[in-house]
């Protein structure tokens, strides 16, 4: 086994003992509240950690798009949700595969016209598709805007026999912008509007909100009948510093990375880029924070540099390793093919990203 200190950087690490910790407790606050879990997978895209995720009593996993669906396969998952619109007749061999592989496989019903659209693919995969209608909550993307629009969809979804509505969800990701604070009186509001929805259309049908900002804020209510969170798996400066729903000890990945120069003083280069932490930052312009305590931001990115700037920096030499937060965690996995797994700081083993690019 190598050590981390033979390794080249820049690395994507993976701290085991966090991420057991996040998926339990996660699954802690759903069973404390008898809601079921279905983790966004879109986040890790690890059957290494989709496994433990069921293990510790995920009744589920949500994906995105169904390649990834398929690269979870081998997880053993026996309840998937794809939470996207499908429209493509094309994918229709695939959907089926998966289905026959899935026993509760479920869809996005996102819109009359996309509706239209998804029964026929299903008509052309030989499915009774289950689906989950959106309903969306304020981040303004896919999913019905009011009542009527759900009732009128719900009549849709009546009418197809190729269709059958089991459920309602959400993606609560305007929730990023809110301060903390602001929180509680939001989420709860959020949980009236969509049990308000659900109760209009159908009573038994269930609610499933998605957000690891509201995530357990929702689940601790006990009003929704399941939670579907990504990002908590890992964490980010998102979630850390900016939402604050979990603290900095507790994210699970981070970006090694080197110094490799100094060009002037309050600067230092690195050889982690967007090519390492995408171009995704906090509103205030990070693209990652270093986790040793000191004062030290990746403030801008090129492709292959990353540009430290802090009150420590001119402490730094080329050479140096600094370990990263990165703002936004699911941009990071996707653009590594693997990620270093490490146990009391020490390398234990690497998980391939099994899912990585699976767009279609
Ligand atoms: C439909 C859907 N559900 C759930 C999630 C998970 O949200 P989070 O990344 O906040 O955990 C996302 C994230 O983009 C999403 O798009």
């Amino acid at each position: 086994m190598p050590t981390l200190d033979e390794l080249s950087t820049p690395l994507v690490l993976v701290d085991r003992t966090r991420v057991a910790a996040n998926i339990r407790s996660m699954q802690a606050v759903c069973d404390a509240h008898r809601v079921e879990l279905r983790p966004h997978i879109k986040t890790h895209k690890m059957v290494a950690v989709a496994r433990q995720q069921l293990e510790a009593g995920a009744r589920g996993l949500t994906c995105a798009k169904l390649g990834e669906a398929e690269a979870m396969l081998p997880s053993g998952v026996r309840s998937l949700f794809i939470a996207h619109s499908l429209v493509d007749v094309r994918l229709a061999p695939r959907l089926a595969a998966v289905a026959a592989q899935v026993p509760d496989l479920r869809l996005a019903a996102t819109s009359e016209a996309q509706v239209v659209a998804l029964a026929q693919l299903a008509a052309r995969a030989g499915l009774k598709a289950t689906v989950m209608m959106a309903l969306d909550t304020g981040l303004g993307r896919e999913g019905v805007r009011d009542l009527a629009a759900a009732q009128r969809l719900a009549g849709q979804i009546a009418a197809s026999p190729h269709l059958t509505l089991a459920g309602f969800y959400t993606h609560e990701g305007h929730f990023y912008g809110v301060p903390p604070a602001d929180l509680p009186a939001k989420a709860a509001a959020v949980v009236d509007q969509i049990i308000g929805v659900r109760d209009a259309v159908d009573r038994s049908l269930p609610v499933w909100p998605g957000c690891s900002v509201t995530a357990r804020w929702m689940a601790a209510t006990g009003r929704v009948e399941c939670v579907r969170p990504g990002a908590y798996v890992f964490g980010d400066l998102h979630l850390t510093r900016v939402c604050r729903v979990m603290q900095p000890d507790e994210a699970a990945l981070t970006v090694l990375a080197t110094v490799i120069d100094r060009p002037e003083p309050g600067l230092a280069l690195i050889d982690a880029g967007s090519k390492t932490f995408s171009s995704d930052r906090t509103a205030d312009g990070i693209h990652g924070f270093v986790t040793d305590g000191r004062d030290l931001a990746v403030v801008r990115v090129n492709e292959e540099h990353g540009y430290v700037r802090g009150r420590d920096v001119d402490a730094l030499r080329v050479g140096d390793r600094l370990s990263f937060e990165p703002a936004h965690v699911c941009t990071v996995v996707n653009l590594t093919d693997e990620v270093v797994v490490t146990e009391h700081g020490q390398f234990s083993t690497r998980w391939p990203v099994d899912a990585r690019g699976c767009t279609r």
